[in-house]
């Protein structure tokens, strides 16, 4: 079916050939951050020191399974309640150097933690790229842990992980491990992160059929899979210098492989099972011959997917090389076929492959707007559980009580935390929210000053041609053009506390002489706000935003 499809739409739009020539240099020791969520203490597993969560997020709360059997990471989990919580997100903020791009990798074990039999089905989120959906059943069938891998790079000072309630299940979203390790530029380096992230398909060493490694044997920590029934060890493996292939794959890869002895086509069902077709793949393979090339062509070998040449004449070495393609389309079941080149005198092999998703990163919220949020919410005691990661992306996943524009910037809208029981005080920052076109505040134990707000102008220009409050609107600037009095003019459309700043605002026009329309425009205030005289003390209005008991309600 994929003749139908135009060539030029197969060709990669980069395919490169790389060869190892630097020498060996296997000197790191594994950086990044590895948390065990939902333990209370840390632990060292096989030389890597993993992290207690609590340091990394606020939400949610710890779980222990019930079984003994399990890896020390696996035994808790970090489980944040699904009522109410559907399209909210729980984030790990990670603190990272935002020049580098980063291995994440999510670790879950369901062991039953809330009860029902089979594991929640849920999203999780890397910054504001939507990752994928996170759905552990068939693996938890077989008792086993799953893991998704992914390559990111980050959008701020911290990276965030977040687990995400959606519809699918309704069950609580967990999670078990995180790790977040910082990669060498070189790495993955023909995507372009800026626009996308990769999202791990297969990772396979071939004709291994050992146990999963990593760390050591990779020094970023990749998780390598076994591959191939017909294993053929290498009889007498040399380590190569893996340090120049780009994406510094372990030596451990090249000790075995997948070959034929006779001259004819390898074919393999790899990566296997089927693929979602309408996105493209990333894809590397890793070849090391065990001899020379005697001619030109004596070792090389075409490799086609699917039918689709991806790479011909390709001339195998003993120092190991990559070929990969960063934007390949494939769909359903893929078919990996290496076929040695006419006039080629060696049967085909290879020794390992990785195929990526190419996500297309989230974007990121303006930053300022960011900054100003995090301090909005470093102000409240007791801000909303899901205010983490970005404040408006993934779109469905914007912070309770945020609304945001989706233009080229991504901005605040407005904000609604009415009756969020929030306790605290307002930042001055909300000011820098200049897209800011609404405010509700009412219904919370909020005290403190009102800040300046005068740099909100679409807030300003509403109070300008607010129908509603048109007529206060004079006598309000004569007062002062206290941006007070424009948090008032929102508020009051929705909310009771403003009425207080209205009533406050009379009561100080009064002190100084009031007017007849003045006085007549109180009274119609002084009924909705039942408890208006006990606002009377205008000194009182401007340091007290804070909350009424239900029995001291205004209305
Ligand atoms: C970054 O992450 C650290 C650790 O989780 C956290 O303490 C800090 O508040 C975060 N900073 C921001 C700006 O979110
Ligand atoms: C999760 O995976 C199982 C097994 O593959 C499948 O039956 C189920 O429909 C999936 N659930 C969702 C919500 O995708
Ligand atoms: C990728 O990394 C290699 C090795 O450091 C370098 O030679 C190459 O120019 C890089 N490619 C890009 C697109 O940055
Ligand atoms: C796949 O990659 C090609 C070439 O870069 C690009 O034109 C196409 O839009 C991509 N497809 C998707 C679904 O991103
Ligand atoms: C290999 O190719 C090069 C140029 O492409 C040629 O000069 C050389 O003679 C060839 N060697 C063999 C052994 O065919
Ligand atoms: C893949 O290979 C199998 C067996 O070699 C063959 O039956 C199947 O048609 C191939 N599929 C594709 C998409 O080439
Ligand atoms: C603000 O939030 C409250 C409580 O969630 C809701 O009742 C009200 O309709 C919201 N107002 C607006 C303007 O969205
Ligand atoms: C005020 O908020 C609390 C929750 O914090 C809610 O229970 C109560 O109903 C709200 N009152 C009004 C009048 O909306
Ligand atoms: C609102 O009205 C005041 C006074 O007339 C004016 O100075 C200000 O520029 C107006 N603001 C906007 C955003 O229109
Ligand atoms: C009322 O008097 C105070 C101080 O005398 C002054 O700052 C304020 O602007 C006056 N308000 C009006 C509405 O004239």
């Amino acid at each position: 079916m994929s003749t139908l499809l135009p060539l030029s739409a197969m060709i990669p739009t980069r395919l490169l050939l790389l060869l190892a020539l630097l020498p060996i240099c296997l000197c790191q020791s594994l950086q990044g951050v590895l948390i065990d969520c939902g333990a209370d203490v840390g632990s060292v597993i096989n030389g890597l020191e993993w992290l207690p969560d609590s340091g990394y997020i606020s939400a949610g709360s710890s779980k222990v399974i019930a079984r003994e059997d399990l890896v020390q990471t696996l035994f808790t989990v970090r489980s944040f309640p699904l009522s109410n919580n559907v399209f909210k997100k729980f984030c790990y903020e990670i603190p990272v150097d935002g020049t580098k791009k980063y291995l994440v990798r999510t670790t879950y074990y369901y062991g039953g933690v809330n009860g029902n039999t089979n594991p929640p089905v849920f999203d999780q989120i890397v910054d504001g790229t939507l990752w994928r959906v996170v759905n552990t059943t068939e693996d938890y069938l077989r008792r086993e842990a799953s893991y998704y891998e992914g390559v990111f790079m980050p959008t701020g000072k911290n990276l965030s992980v977040c687990v995400a309630g959606n519809t699918y299940t309704d069950s609580d979203p967990f999670i078990s491990a995180l790790e977040v390790v910082p990669l060498w530029d070189q790495l993955y380096n023909s995507t372009d992160f800026r626009a996308h992230a990769l999202s791990l398909v297969a990772r396979h060493s071939f004709g291994y059929d050992g146990p999963v490694f990593g760390y050591p044997d990779d020094q970023f920590n990749r998780y390598w899979q076994p591959f191939g029934a017909d294993a053929f060890p290498l009889s007498n493996p040399q380590d190569l210098a893996v340090s120049g292939i780009w994406n510094l794959p372990p030596q451990k890869v090249f000790h075995t492989r997948l070959s034929k002895s006779l001259v004819e086509p390898l074919t393999l069902n790899w990566p296997p099972g089927p693929l979602p077709g309408g996105v493209n793949y990333s894809i590397a393979l890793y070849f090391a011959d065990d001899h020379a090339s005697d001619s030109n062509n004596s070792r090389a070998m075409d490799i086609t997917i699917n039918s689709v040449p991806y790479y011909r004449n390709l001339i195998r070495t003993p120092v190991g090389l990559v070929v990969f393609s960063s934007q390949w389309p494939l769909a359903g079941i893929t078919n990996l076929t290496l076929t040695p080149a006419p006039g080629s005198t060696a049967g085909p092999l290879i020794n390992a492959g990785e195929v990526y998703q190419v996500i297309p990163s989230g974007g990121k919220t303006l930053a300022r707007d960011v900054i100003a949020m995090i301090d909005l919410r470093n102000h409240f005691h007791n801000a909303p559980a899901d205010w983490s990661g970005d404040p408006c992306l993934p779109s469905r996943y914007t912070w309770t009580g945020v609304t945001c524009s989706y233009g080229p910037r991504i901005r605040i809208l407005s904000l609604n935390l009415t009756s969020m029981g929030l306790v605290g005080l307002i930042s001055p920052r909300i000011s820098r929210l200049t897209a800011l076109s609404s405010i509700l505040l009412g219904n919370n134990s909020l005290s403190g000053t009102i800040p300046d707000l005068s740099s909100l102008k679409a807030v300003q220009n509403l109070w300008n041609h607010s129908s509603v409050f048109g007529e206060l609107a004079e006598p309000t600037r004569s007062v002062s053009l206290n941006p007070t009095n424009v948090l008032i003019s929102l508020e009051i459309l929705e909310q009771n506390l403003i009425l207080v700043f209205v009533a406050q605002l009379l009561a100080e026009q009064q002190s100084n002489g009031s007017s007849s329309a003045q006085s007549k425009r109180k009274r119609r205030i002084g009924t909705e706000v039942h408890a208006g005289e006990s606002f009377a003390d205008s000194a009182t209005m401007r340091s007290s935003l804070h909350q009424h008991s239900p029995g001291r309600k205004l209305r």
